[in-house]
């Protein structure tokens, strides 16, 4: 990443490189925000680091397991050696685990959705937090991707609901201790996006009739109009609100 200007602010994006990720990553960047992408998928984050820095984009992108607490804690010890504070964190990585029945769930894929979608949440928060105490920071935003499942469980979807109904109470106590500093914690809550995610999911004529049956405006959502919330969350547009979840769900909930 170049060097910020002294107004530069550094959104970091875990999931950066795909789908409501990516477009936070964009939006940042055109916003006038710094962006540090984190994900997993090391093609797909090298591939749209190009594409940020050849629009003329200040961006960077770290490779990371957002499971393995010591890659993350080394991505923003890399930002404090460099004397860098970061002022939003946006928890994008995740992942939509196998649907089962509970009583032969499989217990490694259990696991795989608490690592990624609730520890993964928890180490970029840690860190996160970590910098800005060592940077005596006097705001900061964070913006947990939740999910409708976050408040609500769906069929055979008991460790996606576990994982982000945690993120929820995760984000809300983060709010709760961080407030003191200004530092701002919200959860959004997606319905039902056109990401790769749901590639498949979006092909299943049946599954997407009886989606759309649910959702009043009878459609799904681009990843812009989540990355809009997101945005809106961590502007200072948004100085009052922490603590607090918000759907993007088209109506999902309150129908
Ligand atoms: N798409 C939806 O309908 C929807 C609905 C509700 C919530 N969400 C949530 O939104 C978030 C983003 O999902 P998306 O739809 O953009 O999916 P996506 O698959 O397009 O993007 C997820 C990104 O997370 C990264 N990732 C996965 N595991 C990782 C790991 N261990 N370490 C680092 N990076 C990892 C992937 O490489 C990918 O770039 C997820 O938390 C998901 O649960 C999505």
């Amino acid at each position: 990443m170049d060097s910020q200007n002294t107004d530069q602010k550094l959104a970091v994006i875990t999931g950066g490189a795909s789908g409501i990720g990516l477009s936070c990553s964009k939006r940042f960047a055109k916003e006038g925000y710094a962006v540090l992408i984190i994900d997993a998928n090391k093609e797909a984050g090298e591939q749209e680091l190009k594409s940020l820095k050849s629009d003329g984009y200040n961006a960077d992108f770290a490779y990371c397991d957002i499971t393995k607490h010591e890659q993350v804690a080394a991505i923003f010890q890399g930002l404090a050696d460099q004397n860098k504070c970061a002022q939003v964190l946006v928890n994008c990585a995740g992942i939509s685990p196998a649907l089962n029945a509970l009583h032969e769930y499989p217990v490694e894929e259990w696991h795989r959705a608490i690592d990624i979608n609730l520890h993964g949440t928890f180490y970029a928060c840690r860190e996160f937090l970590g910098l800005a105490m060592k940077n005596n920071a006097s705001d900061g935003s964070i913006i947990n991707v939740a999910s409708i499942m976050g408040v609500r469980a769906s069929a055979a979807q008991a460790s996606y609901a576990a994982s982000k109904h945690a993120v929820v109470g995760l984000t809300k106590s983060i709010a709760q201790d961080y407030a003191h500093l200004n530092i701002r914690a919200n959860a959004v809550g997606p319905g039902v996006i056109d990401t790769p995610m749901n590639t498949e999911l979006m092909k299943d004529e049946n599954v997407m009739q009886y989606m759309l049956g649910r959702i009043p405006l009878k459609r799904v959502a681009s990843s812009d109009e989540v990355a809009n919330l997101i945005y809106f969350l961590a502007s200072s547009e948004a100085s009052y609100i922490t603590g607090s979840y918000h759907p993007v769900d088209g109506g999902y909930l309150a129908s």
